[in-house]
């Protein structure tokens, strides 16, 4: 249950009469002052027109959309595209010689091709395997790594929970599992200490690093150079870009990890249940798969009781590829290239840093802040995500399910909980293994409450705000202005912790 708070957002709902109009006069002072000190700003200017014509439901609906690492969103043409092609080919399953499988086998060959492009992948060094999501693809090469007792999985404490759950295909082998922490201060890696954790893995053994290119919590940036670092030391290299490549160019040409998982409607919002792990093929050439399926095996006999897999990434993808679905990856690809990733990145970082001051210049009157922000707060290698909690002027954290509460009554899109990143959260609350290592394993299941109530003090959520393929200056602007009705607020009721499906589920 969300807590009552005191005082209605007052001073944000005087700005919400005027709701994402630029004839609202402080609006269109702030922007006259942003333009001022963001002159680059205006060399993105044609997203503005492409925001007016191809996502117009968002202004006409008076949607704040400020969480893009949630989901990106789709343009009106990328539908039309996509229904078109729908209305007029004639798609069967593929896996077959006849006139319509061989339709589907094209589109699908054009869309694996079109990835490979777009990440300017080389089809020498890479292929592409397609899986429901990037946890799919995370889940695929968890279950094959050939991991031994051995193997080393190495990864950052910084980390979505599809790729923690990986320790535990490597666990199931006796591997050993070892995270490195981030420093509390940015939540960033000491990269002095990188070094000491590869050293510490025996060559000529499959040992796995991982770690994500774009923090879903935080929104840093962890260097792409850790991959050559890590890979010299004899590591292979799983890169998770899912949060990464919706607003940032990833070129395959420059940096070569050995696995990459994504989400397509992380980067252009439709169609989703369509994700991909890239891989190199001597990396593909490692894996062992625990199991065949339809579409992966060459032979199988049931009286023979063996079976040989397939050549190459059709050996992973089972049974029937999401192959309507796929038909639109190409279409979203085109779609993102037409406007440029750089464009889109070079806007969404302008923003944030626009964001970030504003945010983090809000004050109570007794000159506490209001917000605090996780990770840098400057431009500096990251990307358009920030996560915060918002602070009572007596300095105690306001529960982020007041204000994804107070936000939505606004038209607010934003996500709280912990963004199935709990290494995150343990760091910013100084959670250590002690505190938590006997509850976990302390012979039966605890519930989310058990967990949080063990754990006073802790604040196990916060608030994120991210940007992406159409933010504008409204969008941000609103968001200040509603972060802003909190100033000198006091809450009626703190809860410590978000609700159990925030915390759990929200990614
Ligand atoms: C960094 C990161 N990795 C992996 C995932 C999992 O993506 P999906 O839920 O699309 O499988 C997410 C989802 O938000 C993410 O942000």
């Amino acid at each position: 249950m969300v807590a009552p708070i005191i005082e209605p957002p007052a001073l944000y709902r005087q700005a919400a009469d005027h709701h994402h109009s630029f004839q609202n006069t402080d609006m269109q002072k702030a922007y006259h002052d942003f333009k001022d000190r963001y002159s680059a700003f205006f060399t993105t200017s044609e997203i503005d027109a492409l925001r007016a014509k191809e996502y117009k439901r968002l202004d006409e609906q008076n949607q704040v959309y400020l969480d893009y690492t949630g989901s990106s969103l789709y343009s009106d043409s990328q539908i039309h595209k996509h229904m078109t092609l729908l209305l007029h080919a004639i798609y069967g399953n593929p896996h077959s010689d006849n006139p319509t499988s061989s339709i589907t086998s094209h589109q699908v060959a054009q869309a694996r091709n079109a990835v490979l492009d777009y990440f300017k992948a080389s089809t020498d060094e890479y292929t592409v395997i397609f899986t429901h999501n990037a946890t799919g693809a995370l889940k695929l090469l968890g279950e094959s790594y050939p991991f031994t007792s051995d193997s080393k999985f190495l990864l950052f404490v910084d980390n979505h929970n599809s790729v923690n759950g990986i320790r535990e295909f490597a666990r199931s082998k006796g591997a050993h599992i070892q995270y490195i922490p981030v420093k509390k201060s940015n939540l960033r890696l000491d990269p002095s200490m990188l070094d000491e954790y590869l050293n510490n893995a025996r060559t000529g053994i499959a040992n796995l690093f991982a770690y994500p290119a774009q923090s879903n919590f935080s929104g840093v940036q962890h260097p792409l150079e850790f991959i050559a670092r890590a890979q010299e030391k004899g590591w292979d290299v799983l890169l998770d870009a899912a949060a990464f490549v919706s607003t940032n160019e990833l070129d395959l040409s420059q940096w070569h990890p050995d696995y990459v998982d994504i989400s397509f409607y992380k980067i252009f919002g439709y169609p989703t249940g369509v994700g991909c792990l890239i891989l190199k093929h001597k990396a593909m050439a490692k894996l062992k798969r625990p199991w065949f399926a339809g579409g992966t095996v060459e032979v199988v006999s049931v009286q023979g009781d063996g079976y040989y897999f397939h050549e190459g990434y059709s050996a992973y993808e089972d049974g029937t590829a999401n192959f309507l679905s796929l038909a639109g990856v190409p279409i979203g690809l085109r779609h993102v290239q037409m406007i440029g990733v750089k464009k889109i990145h070079e806007r969404v970082m302008i923003l944030t840093d626009w964001l970030i001051k504003q945010l983090l210049a809000l004050r109570h009157t007794n000159g506490t802040p209001l917000i605090r922000l996780y990770g840098p707060s400057n431009v500096r290698m990251r990307g358009g995500i920030l996560t915060m909690n918002f602070l009572g002027p007596d300095g105690l954290v306001i529960d982020p399910g007041i204000i994804e509460h107070y936000a939505a009554q606004e038209n607010i899109s934003i996500r709280t909980g912990c963004f199935c990143n709990p290494g995150c959260i343990e760091t910013i609350n100084d959670i250590a293994k002690l505190d938590v290592e006997k509850l976990l394993h302390c012979g039966h299941p605890i519930s989310f409450e058990e967990y949080v109530a063990a754990l006073p003090g802790k604040t196990m959520g916060a608030v994120r705000v991210s940007l992406g393929i159409v933010s504008n200056f409204a969008d941000v602007y609103q968001f200040v202005q509603f972060a802003r009705s909190f100033i000198d607020k006091e809450i009626a009721e703190r809860l410590q912790y978000c609700t159990k499906q925030m915390c759990n589920s929200s990614c």
